[in-house]
């Protein structure tokens, strides 16, 4: 039981003890569905002087505004129900079986006992009767929630349940983190709350992010309700990146723009250009998502570029704008230089490599006629003897290797 809760039941009780009015606590509205039950919390004190009056046979009754003098619950006319407190500890709460739509209405209290107590208690209910069921309850009871990132997050869902017996699913999606299953409560009226929280910590990634809390009910064909939270996760700026353009090294005199990208929420307010003058410290250049500049051979060569949102400031990695500087080009021309000489070097060995060969291989045709001969004796020996192996074959086999041997014997 909440503080304020208790502190409302001390001053009823204490009302109560010396109480000389007459007092009714119930809800002052009650969302109905049609063809749910409605069920009403209530509490009454009565004047002091009229409490010996309060027995079994004094009936409650209940009265509405448009049916003056009638009693809606004991007519089969009206409605059905019971009340379900007891009178006799001035407990009046009443539940309305299927309440029918087109009944909307201001519904009062009374106490009809024997003479003199008959009251009709002046506070009453305002009964609005739905088709559909309503939707939940989002606390923060906003429809974008903008918090920072890392912000520990509580989202509460919660509906009043007018109907006990018939009682929703409650959903979240997505689930972000550690969820407390849905559990019931009393508001500060009495009536049924069905409460479900979820926590978690705020991160970039939840930007944009829609968070729902559903509401499914398997009975009397309700349509499923939701309420929608947007979230909106707010940063400072980070993967701050500063790029060059163009991108390689580039002669003097020419111009470089150098621009600025940060991820931030909101969106970078303030884009700042340092250069470096290579002693460490940082010289501020321009502002603006952009820096031009015209490359220069005495023009500092490390860029830093810093970026402010509302939350935070970031910085990107320094960058270099290289110059093709004339002292490069000699080292490069140094470099081509012994590059050329090296070739020139490898050609020439080549080229006297190139002519020995020549000259082997004009040695080597005069010995070749000999050469020849041998190697053809040798070679038509060796066929012969796998022959001689294989001849008892077909005559056709033998015919064909005769002739080849013959072939090759005669070809020299
Ligand atoms: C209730 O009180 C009234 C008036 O004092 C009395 O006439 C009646 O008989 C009582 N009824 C019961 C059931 O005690
Ligand atoms: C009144 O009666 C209802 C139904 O029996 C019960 O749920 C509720 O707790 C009672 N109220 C008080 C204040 O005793």
């Amino acid at each position: 039981m909440s503080g304020p809760k208790i502190l409302a039941i001390i001053i009823w009780i204490l009302r109560g003890a010396e109480s000389n009015t007459w007092e009714i606590k119930m809800p002052p509205n009650i969302y109905a569905i049609s063809g749910f039950c409605v069920q009403i919390p209530c509490q009454f004190e009565i004047h002091d002087s009229f409490k010996k009056y309060l027995n079994n046979s004094v009936e409650a009754i209940w009265r509405k505004t448009t049916t003056e003098g009638a009693n809606v619950l004991s007519s089969h006319l009206f409605l059905k129900g019971n009340v379900i407190g007891n009178i006799l500890n001035k407990n009046c709460t009443t539940v309305f079986h299927n309440f029918p739509a087109g009944f909307s209405d201001m519904y009062f209290f009374r106490l009809q006992g024997h003479e003199p107590l008959m009251y009709t208690f002046k506070q009453g209910v305002n009964i609005t009767v739905h088709k559909d069921v309503p939707p939940p309850v989002l606390s923060p009871h906003v429809q974008v929630l903008e918090v920072l990132e890392g912000t520990k997050l509580t989202l509460t869902c919660s509906t009043v349940i007018a109907c006990p017996s018939i009682q929703p699913l409650m959903q979240w999606n997505p689930q972000l983190g550690e969820q407390l299953t849905p559990a019931l409560q009393e508001d500060e009226f009495g009536q049924t709350m069905m409460v479900s929280s979820q926590m978690f910590n705020a991160t970039p990634l939840n930007d944009h992010l829609k968070v729902s809390c559903t509401l499914l009910y398997s009975q009397g064909a309700k349509r499923p309700v939701e309420t929608i939270v947007l979230l909106r996760v707010l940063y400072a700026p980070k993967n701050t990146i500063a790029h060059v353009s163009p991108s390689g090294p580039v002669s003097e005199g020419s111009v470089v723009i150098l621009s600025c990208h940060s991820d931030a929420n909101p969106a970078v307010r303030r884009y700042e250009w340092y250069s470096d003058s290579g002693s460490g410290e940082l010289v501020l250049q321009n502002q603006g998502q952009t820096l031009t500049i015209i490359a220069r051979s005495n023009v500092q060569l490390l860029y830093v570029c810093k970026v402010y949102n509302n939350h935070g400031t970031d910085q990107s990695r320094p960058v270099a704008v290289g110059i093709n500087s004339s002292q490069c080009s000699v080292a490069l021309y140094i470099i081509c230089g012994l590059l050329t000489l090296f070739l020139i070097l490898i050609t020439a060995v080549d080229l006297v490599k190139y002519k020995s060969l020549l000259k082997r291989l004009q040695e080597f045709e005069g010995m070749r006629g000999s050469m020849m001969y041998a190697t053809l004796r040798r070679t038509s020996d060796s066929v012969y003897n796998v022959i001689q192996a294989r001849d008892r074959r077909t005559e056709d086999d033998y015919e064909n290797r005769n002739l080849s041997k013959h072939q090759l014997k005669t070809e020299p």
